[in-house]
């Protein structure tokens, strides 16, 4: 079994060759492939070809482990290890050519479902910033080598919280309607576009917080890695795990005081 450092450090090596991929590409112009659960929800050509490398080069180098990509589905391994991953977190800034995107790579102990995986390692690279976010579990998180700590003692009326919305539009309005009702209550709302980077913010200090529902494994995996290793709480509803029904990300404190609210607001929307 490799050790956690050595399975971060291949995360690392393939999230870096996807994300020289994906920028040549974006260079090169960005052409959608296909719509997903809706108009808005694209895959580019990039998408799926920056998926095929990084499924390549891990099974060159993990020939035992499972896959859980977003554009090319699931491959089971034997090793009891999964690799999950978004080989362009972000795609409508990539499209449009706003610097916010990131290919995300995280490896999972036990089924790949966050409900009771456990993320063992990841990388999160933006191709556009040159910035390489990286973590193992118990092992902290850095961004270009250098360590990283979450925001300490941000009480919620300075907090700046990060959020995100799905593709559909009526879960959109319902999203939309939580951050009316959070908006007068924080410093500031911030909606970047990619929930990796956005965890990854947290980690780096650039958000105090971060909240979404609606994510797939692949946005988060990774990105609540980097959150809990620099210091943060992550979790859904209720005491439960993050996963599709909520994420908050916050660092403890801010965490006891958003979570409550957003827990309130989404176990009503089932
Ligand atoms: C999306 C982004 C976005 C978040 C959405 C995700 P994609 O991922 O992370 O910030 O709000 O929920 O689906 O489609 O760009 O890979």
């Amino acid at each position: 079994m490799p050790s956690n450092a050595e399975l971060r450090d291949i995360a690392l090596t393939v999230a870096r060759r996807a994300a020289d991929l994906a920028y040549l590409r974006r260079s090169e112009g960005v052409e959608i492939a296909a719509s997903k659960s809706s108009l808005t929800d694209i895959v580019t050509r990039a998408d799926r070809e920056v998926e095929q490398l990084v499924r390549e080069a891990i099974a060159a180098s993990r020939p035992r482990d499972g896959f859980l990509g977003e554009e090319s589905g699931g491959g089971e391994g034997t090793s009891g290890l999964t690799w999950v991953v978004d080989p362009i977190d972000g795609t409508v800034n990539y499209f449009y050519g706003i610097p916010a995107y990131a290919v995300s790579i995280a490896v999972v102990e036990g089924d790949p479902d966050p409900a009771t995986w456990r993320t063992i390692a990841g990388a999160v690279v933006n191709p556009a910033s040159g910035e390489a976010f990286t973590a193992s579990a118990g092992g902290g998180a850095r961004l270009n080598g250098r360590e990283l700590h979450v925001n300490r003692d941000v009480p919620l009326e300075l907090a700046l919280v990060g959020t995100g919305f799905g593709y559909d539009a009526r879960k959109r309005e319902r999203q939309a309607a939580f951050v009316a009702q959070l908006i007068g209550q924080v410093r500031d709302v911030r909606r970047i576009g990619a929930a990796s980077l956005d965890l990854c913010s947290v980690a780096a200090g650039r958000l105090d917080a971060y909240f979404e529902r609606g994510l797939n494994p692949w946005d988060h995996a990774a990105g609540a890695l980097l959150a809990r290793e620099a210091g943060a709480l992550v979790g859904g509803l209720g005491a439960g795990p993050e996963g599709e029904d909520l994420l908050v990300a916050a660092p403890p404190g801010l965490y006891e005081q958003l979570h409550p609210l957003a827990d309130a607001f989404y176990s009503e929307w089932r």
